[in-house]
């Protein structure tokens, strides 16, 4: 079933170092599918991707609406891994499904005891009240990422008995329909880091694409009992870029790494790129990296805000960015990101889908330093105006390790009306959801823009679209459950079509 001809010889060497690296997996399952993880590929679409230690000839997906009946099955050409991987990332789109419908599947060599579950998008339109949940900045959890302990230096372990946030979703995943996770994925870059702060056994560099790899597997392993059942759409983060958290001082023995100490395949996003395929082919974006998509009366966007700004300004990520990734661009062709949106935003049909709410990885309207590695000055310059010409109601980003909830703004200036029918857009800003060295300081004083900020506990934000003219945010603590904070927005608008 699967063609050992094509691996290369270096990638079957890598292999044997992940079997060595992780006692628990056995050389004859490399077939049996890892971290399986699904996406929205439009509206009568599934993507059911997982990984193999092998590459596959054509990955195939096993389907139906009942469990004893997976009489469908989809296909495609689709094994692809990158120099450094210890693995191939499968993915099968699934076409032509019923709108809103639960499906059962396996993908092949599944060794599941019984087939998984996914719901398909609810149709735009559908006025049917629903939740879903949004973790930005979201890392390893366990002993070599966050836990109850931490390396020199590094801050905000968990508590002995917390819930981390991967957990607090899990427990509430029936509840949700999807999840969003608008980059900073699995932190793998951080392997030096924790090696430097004496929290993992040190390596030598050549040999840390060992170390990154395995964060990288155990994160995909760890959200597996996520993402095997709810769309997990993901966006592009400074921490998918390079393979050394964008440079890192080695205080001791007086050494910065860079980039340069990064092997082939662990730079320009080559992991994310390889790792997830997200609906731009459905909606016209570009690759993993900006996209958009309808689900029942809410679109959605995802944003990059770490490459292709355009408008001839260097974004956070690209070389001579602040961020030092030496990453991107993606696109050849000029503004290439914002006329997109443009033509995105122009599109949307408010009767069906009322509701717009945009992420991107990065703020510009936040409570933190005031750096530009930090606060991304250049994106509001490019994305604000769209934002305000088309009216998008809801804008989410992480980056900063706080939660902060601002007032509605447009150009710096605080909406009179607050959450009482803005006419700008509502900024979250909310990075809290936990990695190794978890949480950042917020500056005092706040921008005056704030309604609320916390920067001690770790959780995620649920959003839940009421009907087309109310929709709630709430920030969920990790550790336990509680809701710290809740904000209901409303929007003075004729709501038409269907209810169910
Ligand atoms: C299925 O295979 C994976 C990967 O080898 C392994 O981690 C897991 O424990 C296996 N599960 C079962 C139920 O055998
Ligand atoms: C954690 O849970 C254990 C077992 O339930 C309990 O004995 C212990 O006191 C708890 N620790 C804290 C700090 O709550
Ligand atoms: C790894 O090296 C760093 C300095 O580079 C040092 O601080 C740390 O203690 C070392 N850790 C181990 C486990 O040897
Ligand atoms: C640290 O290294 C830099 C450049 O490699 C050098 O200029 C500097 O003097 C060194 N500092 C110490 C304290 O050794
Ligand atoms: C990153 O990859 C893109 C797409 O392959 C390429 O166009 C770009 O030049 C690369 N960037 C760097 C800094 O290597
Ligand atoms: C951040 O600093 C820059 C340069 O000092 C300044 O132009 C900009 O107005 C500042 N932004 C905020 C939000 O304070
Ligand atoms: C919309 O939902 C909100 C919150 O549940 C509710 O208060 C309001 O009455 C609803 N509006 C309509 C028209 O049903
Ligand atoms: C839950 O955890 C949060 C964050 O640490 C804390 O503020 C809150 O008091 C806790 N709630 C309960 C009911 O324990
Ligand atoms: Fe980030």
């Amino acid at each position: 079933m699967f063609n050992t001809m094509n691996v290369p010889r270096i990638a079957a060497s890598f292999a044997l170092a992940a079997v060595l690296l992780a006692p628990g997996s056995a050389a004859c399952d490399d077939i049996i599918p890892m971290q399986v993880r699904l996406a929205y590929a439009g509206p009568k679409g599934m993507i059911v991707s997982w990984n193999t230690y092998s590459q596959l000839e054509r990955p195939m997906v096993q389907y139906g609406r009942s469990p004893d009946a997976l009489i469908h099955e989809a296909s495609s050409d689709v094994s692809v891994t990158y120099p450094t991987s210890t693995t191939y990332n499968n993915h099968v789109t699934l076409e032509h499904l019923e709108e809103d419908t639960l499906y059962y599947y396996l993908p092949e060599h599944s060794n599941a005891t019984e087939p998984y579950t996914f719901r398909t998008s609810r149709r735009a339109g559908d006025k049917t009240p629903f939740t879903m949940a949004v973790v930005v900045d979201m890392g390893l959890m366990g002993p070599d990422g966050l836990s109850t302990r931490v390396g020199t230096g590094a801050a905000n372990p968990l508590g002995p008995n917390d819930t981390n946030t991967i957990q607090s979703i899990e427990k509430h995943l029936d509840g949700i329909d999807f999840i969003w996770h608008p980059g900073d994925i699995a932190y793998a870059d951080y392997w030096l880091k924790e090696e430097i702060q004496g929290y993992l056994p040190n390596t030598t560099i050549a040999d840390g694409y060992k170390v990154y790899e395995s964060l990288l597997n155990q994160f995909y392993d760890e959200i597996t009992p996520l993402t095997s059942v709810k769309p997990y759409m993901v966006g592009p983060g400074n921490h998918e870029a390079n393979c050394d958290n964008g440079g890192t001082t080695d205080k001791t023995h007086n050494i910065s790494y860079t980039v340069d100490i990064c092997m082939p395949g662990q730079t320009n996003f080559t992991g994310y790129i390889n790792h997830f395929r997200m609906p731009s082919p459905q909606s016209g974006g570009l690759g993993n990296f900006w996209y958009s998509f309808d689900h029942g009366m809410v679109h959605y966007i995802q944003l990059d805000t770490e490459t292709d700004l355009g408008h001839g300004l260097i974004a956070p990520d690209e070389p001579g960015g602040p961020e030092a990734e030496d990453a991107g661009p993606f696109s050849t062709l000029k503004d290439a990101q914002t006329n997109w949106l443009q033509k995105d935003l122009a599109s949307v049909d408010r009767k069906k889908t009322p509701w717009v709410v945009v992420a991107g990885h990065r703020p510009w309207y936040v409570s933190a330093s005031n750096r530009s590695s930090t606060i991304c000055e250049e994106c509001r310059e490019v994305f604000e105006p769209l934002f305000l010409q088309y009216d998008v109601d809801l804008v989410l980003s992480g980056h900063v390790h706080v939660y902060e909830r601002n007032s509605p703004v447009a150009k710096f200036n605080v909406d009179p009306k607050g959450l009482d029918n803005p006419s700008s857009p509502w900024y979250i800003t909310n990075g809290a959801a936990g990695h190794y060295d978890g949480l950042d300081s917020l500056v005092y004083p706040l921008q005056q823009y704030n309604q609320y900020a916390q920067d001690t506990a770790y959780g995620w934000s649920r959003l839940t679209f009421h009907n087309c003219t109310h929709l709630t945010h709430d920030f969920v603590a990790s550790r336990n459950g509680s809701v710290l904070d809740t904000a209901t927005l409303y929007k003075n608008r004729k709501c038409v079509g269907e209810n169910h």
